[in-house]
């Protein structure tokens, strides 16, 4: 799959990550963050996700809904199954998985499928884009018993040859997506890029904006914001989803993550926007400090999604809290416990919808995709996607 700034190509002789940042800023000037991040976090062999596997769950630095147990892959699987029904149980049919990490979301749904409905699973491609070889060398062991399900490439545009009805999917995958971070001061964005300063040491300098799409992505956050209001915006979307859409005759894409709609997201009041980053379980704000030890991550804006999403013909369908969207995908589940009031699974789905844990800041972006339905103007894409993702929402 293409993503703009994802380092592709051999690794610099140099064994050092901070080397190599130094390198690039000595040769080219001040990096763009979006490119400092890529090479923080997916530098071939020495960024965070390159060198290991072990970055989430109880022992990394994070966790997600996947490592909250199986029962999120089982309702994925539900909602996946859905959509196979919906669109005429075909013979063929495939999910793409992107930022699949060690293969363990993966895992979970292929089995809840196998169970939950043979026919389905014996049509199915399950397809996993990873650029990292590390990473897709975890993903071949943990599926190894699905060997004739499964099928890996480095990028998603692979597949594109070959379109079938189905579904594109990631967890936490487009908060690791690289961004820009701007400031604002008397009335005028800057970029903020990252230097060598006095102290040889990494650190910020502001810059004009002169990236026309970064402009056009400022010119619709509106201009109501105090002095040193500094945050995150990602131009990336639509380069992104553009080669999975062309992956898919018709389905579904779909996208839970922290994240807000766009009036929330960019409220006056957030004045230092979300970039945060992870190691050992604790979050800080710094992500100069030490580049390829720690996660780097920000909230997603998902009107922004909606924007890129409906420009390349997808139609924003649902955008709720992951509380209430697992609640909704999981009737059929939670009506089979029968009264049971205590069991791990009904642990996990606590954990997974309760507003305190995963259930109120997640949100849930469902895309569906039809190639051969026409899309809108390019006037109306922003209408629309603020429309689909109304600020405050818990639907
Ligand atoms: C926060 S982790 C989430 C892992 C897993 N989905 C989960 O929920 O536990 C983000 C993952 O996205 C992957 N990633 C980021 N950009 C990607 C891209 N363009 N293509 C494929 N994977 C990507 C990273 O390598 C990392 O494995």
């Amino acid at each position: 799959m293409r993503v703009p700034d994802y380092p592709i190509g051999r690794p610099p002789a140099t064994p050092s990550l901070a080397a190599i940042l130094r390198e690039r800023i000595q040769r080219d000037g001040p990096l763009r963050f979006a490119d400092f991040m890529a090479l923080a976090l997916y530098e071939p062999t020495l960024g965070y996700y390159a060198r290991e596997t072990r970055q989430v769950g109880r022992d990394g630095d994070f966790f997600t809904s996947v490592s909250v147990g199986p029962l999120f892959g089982e309702l994925l699987a539900r909602r996946f199954l859905h959509e196979w029904r919906t669109l005429g149980s075909p013979a063929r049919w495939r999910i793409i998985e992107c930022g699949a990490h060690d293969g363990s979301l993966a895992h979970d749904i292929l089995q809840a499928i196998a169970q939950l409905d043979p026919k389905a699973f014996s049509a199915l491609e399950y397809a996993i884009p990873e650029p990292l070889p590390r990473l897709q060398a975890a993903q071949r062991e943990k599926l190894a018993t699905f060997d004739r399900q499964t099928r890996f490439l480095t990028d998603a545009s692979e597949l594109v040859a070959d379109p079938r009805p189905g579904i594109a999917f990631g967890n936490e995958l487009l908060d690791a997506l690289p961004f820009h971070v701007v400031e604002r001061n008397e009335n005028r964005w800057s970029e903020c890029r990252v230097a060598i300063n006095r102290d040889d040491q990494l650190g910020w300098e502001m810059h004009p904006i002169t990236d026309a799409t970064l402009r056009e992505a400022l010119a619709r956050l509106g201009d109501d914001f105090p002095d040193g209001y500094r945050t995150e915006v990602r131009t990336n979307f639509s380069d992104f989803l553009e080669p999975l859409t062309r992956s898919l005759t018709a389905g579904l894409l779909l996208w839970p993550d922290y994240g807000f709609a766009r009036p929330e997201y960019y409220h006056p009041d957030r004045k230092t926007g979300t970039l945060r980053t992870f190691s050992k379980h604790r979050a800080a704000e710094d992500p100069l400090a030490t580049p390829g030890e720690m996660d780097i991550t920000a909230h997603v804006d998902f009107t922004a999604v909606a924007e890129a999403a409906i420009a390349l013909g997808c139609q924003p369908t649902v955008f709720r809290n992951q509380g209430a969207w697992l609640t909704q995908i999981g009737r059929e589940w939670l009506l089979s416990l029968e009264g049971q009031t205590a069991s791990a699974e009904l642990r996990q789905f606590q954990t997974l919808t309760h507003p305190a844990h995963l259930g109120g800041s997640f949100h849930v972006l469902e895309l569906s995709w039809n190639q051969a339905a026409p899309g809108p103007s390019a006037a109306d894409c922003h209408r629309l996607a603020l429309q689909a993702c109304p600020p405050h929402q818990s639907r």
